[in-house]
């Protein structure tokens, strides 16, 4: 694209101060899996591939490889070739001959009159055989098989999962909180003939009928051509009926009925090859339809383990607190898969952080005795903003805390260090993605010293490098802004994007391939769509996306998917997404459209633009602001300038505009935005000022 009054991404100095070092507490250090400074000479380049088996050697195979990394077919990498395993038989079966009676996880719904629920190791590998029977046998589901998830944060979520991991059915979970057309659109590209429900569930204190999304995934899957044969239903409260929504009879059942065919089934699990996929997670990407990341079993289960293992430090005597939601990847990563291979105990919170207020999260870590905590910045900022001295009246005790999917303000971090973590707690700050499987950038808790806002140096067996614009290495200590991008594949990348290879290809490995022909994995460097800045120590500073994805309280959003939402309103001829800078939420949408001619209710049509983002795509995705504008800045050939709508949004220079088409509308729309008074101009995050560049 053209870029109007802007100088290149590479050119652009980022300033800050950089901040002390903070030494991890010796008594975390006495007792770290990773305390030897030796695993660093293990895991340098010379030993790459070979390094990945310390992670794979921590699962039970049923067959060991022979090949540990394939890389005859560019970028589509195969891990740990020959082997065979299955993910459910290693995160629950061979825990119990040791460890039957061990908590999996503590279920902690959200109303605090409800009682806590324990499951144990023994109880989960009852309740994951018994719910594989039905999707065996009373689906009609094998392996390759795919089956969309659409479910709260309840115990039954990852009984779904386990279940089709045991006999290598691919499941595709879809966050809760989307709206039933966005899980119909992953359904139907995915190619689910069943989805899974829950009628309810308890979200800041009142009951979601989750039952009325399911009738909506179904009709939108059909209409795109998939039709769902059968909708499994969980009841949130065993014989009650939560939801108002009819059952349709011969599609939807109940699994609490089905179950009673099925008690004290056993189902083996299956024996799948490595690459067997395990699952897909769809995420917004730079076109308006989420893609459906594939991860592979073996390479995925690996990863996760050893970083779990070496980067939340879990031990068999720990408690796991991981806030985020297992719709995510962070939950499929680091509350189901990576946890449970370690025969971790898991606490699983229905709710949302502040209910019924600010002091919850440290109510529930003081009762179950949480040692190890991991949660996102805007739960932080939020709980911060509620509730600043909550901490202290508690007597929970952290050794370790994660934070992750947003950068962490240096102010906002030291408050989690001081008055969360009491100073007593490490803090790892990890750089990753969907695509990633697991953490690429993050501080070995014991052997790195942290620094507030910044995520730290690479993984073990991660060899980042960023690149300018025109693919020239930026070195470390300029201070200089570029791309990230990690060198080498890991066991923990993603397969493929399902259905779309060039799609794959396309968007992660094109920009800075450096032979198409190549099989040399020198020559495909992964591009994350991330700026970020080496510090002179190797520390990265990850800026956020150079991408149009906005990330929305640590939730990756494609403003093309909320245009198109927009477009679907009848009286919007044209619209412009871009992100807008929120105190708690990191970033959020800003709407612009312009109406169709003859339309004059501006207030209706900017109502009925948030009614349509919410229903195509859910609440998450609501706007800071609409703006009803005459019309949108374009370039001459007709192209809407969407990074002079955030400069706008976000008080920043606009830059030159003469050259656009309509330049006299950018004033207009600014003081219609900002008013007619003089304004102060923002120099602006990194992220916000490369909005729109990689169009
Ligand atoms: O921009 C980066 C940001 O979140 C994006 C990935 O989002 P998603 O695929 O939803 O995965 C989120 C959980 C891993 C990245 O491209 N991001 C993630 N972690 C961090 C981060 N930005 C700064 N610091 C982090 N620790």
């Amino acid at each position: 694209m053209t870029l109007v009054g802007k100088t290149q991404a590479s050119e652009i100095a980022v300033h800050w101060r950089e901040e002390e070092y903070v030494h991890p507490p010796a008594h975390f250090v006495a007792q770290a899996h990773l305390a030897d400074p030796a695993v660093a000479d293990r895991f340098r380049e010379e030993n790459f591939p070979e390094c990945f088996r310390e992670y794979a050697d921590l699962l039970t195979w049923d067959q060991y490889w022979h090949t540990t990394l394939d890389t005859s077919h560019p970028p589509f990498w195969k891990w740990f070739v020959g082997g065979r395993l299955n993910a459910c038989y290693n995160c629950v079966d061979r825990h119990l001959a040791r460890d039957k009676n061990k908590a999996a996880f503590i279920f902690v719904p959200e109303a605090e009159t409800e009682p806590i629920h324990t499951l144990t190791y023994q109880e989960l590998y009852v309740r994951v055989n018994e719910t594989a029977a039905v999707l065996r046998d009373f689906c009609g589901l094998k392996a390759g098989d795919r089956v969309t998830i659409h479910m709260p944060m309840i115990l039954e979520l990852p009984i779904a999962m386990l279940a089709c991991a045991r006999l290598g059915i691919v499941h595709s979970v879809v966050f809760g909180g989307f709206s039933g057309e966005a899980a119909g659109l992953r359904a139907a590209d995915s190619g689910s003939r069943v989805m899974i429900y829950a009628d309810a569930y308890h979200r800041n204190g009142k009951l979601i009928d989750h039952k009325a999304s399911a009738d909506i995934a179904v009709r939108t899957s059909a209409a795109e051509g998939q039709p769902i044969e059968k909708v499994l239903v969980w009841r949130r409260r065993d014989g009650e009926d939560l939801s108002n929504t009819p059952m349709v009879p011969g599609r939807d059942f109940y699994m609490e009925e089905l179950l009673k065919s099925y008690r004290r089934a056993r189902v083996a699990p299956v024996s799948l090859e490595a690459e067997h996929p395990l699952f897909l997670m769809y995420t917004s990407g730079t076109t308006g339809k989420p893609k459906g990341c594939q991860h592979r079993t073996g390479g995925y289960l690996a990863y996760v383990a050893g970083t779990a293992r070496y980067y939340q430090d879990i031990h068999p005597e720990d408690v796991y607190w991981c806030m985020a939601d297992i719709g995510w990847i962070t939950g499929h990563s680091y509350i189901v898969y990576g946890p449970l291979a370690l025969g971790a105990t898991n606490v699983l919170y229905e709710g949302v952080p502040n209910y019924p207020d600010a002091g919850r999260p440290w109510r529930i870590a003081e009762q179950l005795d949480v040692n190890i905590f991991h949660t996102s910045p805007t739960a932080i900022r939020m709980l911060r903003k509620s509730g600043p001295d909550e901490p202290q009246k508690y007597r929970y005790r952290f050794k370790h805390m994660t934070t992750v999917g947003e950068p962490i303000e240096p102010e906002t971090w030291r408050w989690y260090h001081d008055v969360v973590g009491k100073r007593e707690a490490v803090i790892v700050d990890t750089w990753w993605q969907t695509e990633t499987g697991g953490f690429l950038i993050t501080t070995r808790p014991a052997l790195d010293a942290m620094k507030a806002g910044s995520a730290g140096p690479p993984a073990l067996g991660i060899f980042p490098v960023i690149y300018d614009e025109d693919g020239k290495e930026i070195p470390g200590g300029t201070g200089r802004a570029g791309n990230i991008c990690i060198r080498n594949p890991w066991p923990g990348i993603m397969q493929t994007v399902w259905k779309d290879d060039d799609r794959f290809v396309r968007q992660y490995y094109s920009k800075y391939c450096k032979d198409p022909k190549s099989r040399d994995w020198r020559d495909w460097p992964y591009f994350a769509a991330d700026g970020a800045v080496l510090a002179p120590d190797g520390y990265y500073r990850i800026l956020g996306r150079v991408d149009d994805v906005i990330n929305v309280a640590g939730h990756r959003l494609g403003t093309k998917e909320i245009e198109s939402a927009c477009l679907t309103v009848p009286q919007v001829a044209e619209a412009a997404v871009v992100p807008v800078v929120d105190e708690i939420k990191g970033r959020m949408p800003a709407i612009y459209v312009s109406l169709k001619p003859g339309v004059t209710d501006a207030k209706g049509a900017a109502e009925h633009v948030v009614a349509a983002v919410e229903t195509m795509i859910g609440k998450i995705a609501r706007p800071k602001s609409v703006h009803i504008v005459p019309d949108l800045p374009k370039t001459r050939s007709g192209k809407i300038m969407r990074r002079i709508l955030a400069a706008i949004s976000n008080r920043m220079d606009t830059g030159d505009v003469t050259t656009l088409a309509n330049p006299e509308i950018v004033e207009q729309i600014r003081r219609q935005v900002q008013g007619e008074g003089p304004v102060e101009l923002q120099e602006g995050p990194e992220d916000v000022r490369r909005f729109g560049e990689q169009e």
